[in-house]
């Protein structure tokens, strides 16, 4: 069987840095969230200290992955997910011939409001850090921001779980992030238009 190289090094512990981070700060900001949880673990300082710099401990890294990493190839990949096209229009409403490349349309929207969700959980949090210590930096909409994210990242990424993980035609993907290979006839049943080569 003949493999193609889908995801750099870079790629990889970038999406594996940025998982568990987010992981992190769900399990702590669940704490922080439901009254339940918080009396049942009981030391809610730590949880919010550990919440905090978890918050800039991720940010951080991820930053520093993509500066020591292979950074013209994450310019190219994010050039990649930016160019939204006709084809990818189609291919969301399901309509034929709707050939994709490397990443598929779902990818491309899964990779951008991750992205945003980040840029915008990082705003959020700082701002909560500042308006305790602060009141000029405290606004009401600001927790509502930071709880609406979890919601909706949350729900992105149950169906991102379920496609790497559990359907069956899309999960062998999960090995391309692993490994930095898929396997090349899946490449090209899945993505007809991505030129493996490259
Ligand atoms: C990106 C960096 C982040 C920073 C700097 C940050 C910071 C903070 C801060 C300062 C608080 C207030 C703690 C308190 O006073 O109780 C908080 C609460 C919270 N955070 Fe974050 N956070 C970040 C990311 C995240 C992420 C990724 C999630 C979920 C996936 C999350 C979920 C929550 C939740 C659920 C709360 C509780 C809000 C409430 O009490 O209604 N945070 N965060």
């Amino acid at each position: 069987m003949r493999y193609v190289r889908r995801f750099s090094r870079t790629e990889r512990v970038l999406h594996w840095v940025n998982a568990i981070g987010f992981f992190l700060l769900l399990a702590t900001g669940l704490i922080l969230y439901l009254p339940s949880l918080a009396a049942d673990v009981g030391d809610r300082p730590t949880i919010k200290d550990i919440h905090f710099w978890g918050g800039i401990g991720w940010v951080a890294a991820l930053v520093l992955v993509a500066l020591l990493g292979d950074r013209r190839g994450l310019l190219r990949t994010a050039r990649e997910i930016d160019g939204f096209s006709k084809q990818d229009l189609n291919w969301l409403r399901r309509r034929r011939p709707s050939e994709q490349g490397r990443f598929n349309a779902g990818q491309k929207l899964n990779a951008s409001l991750t992205a945003a969700y980040l840029v915008l959980f990082f705003v959020s949090g700082m701002l909560l850090w500042a308006g305790e210590r602060d009141t000029r930096f405290r606004f009401a909409s600001t927790v509502i921001l930071h709880d609406g994210l979890l919601y909706a990242s949350l729900a992105l990424l149950v169906g991102h779980l379920y496609l790497a993980v559990i359907h069956p035609a899309t999960r062998h993907a999960l090995r391309g992030m692993v490994t930095g290979t898929v396997r090349e006839d899946w490449a090209h049943a899945h993505h007809p238009r991505w030129d493996v080569s490259d």
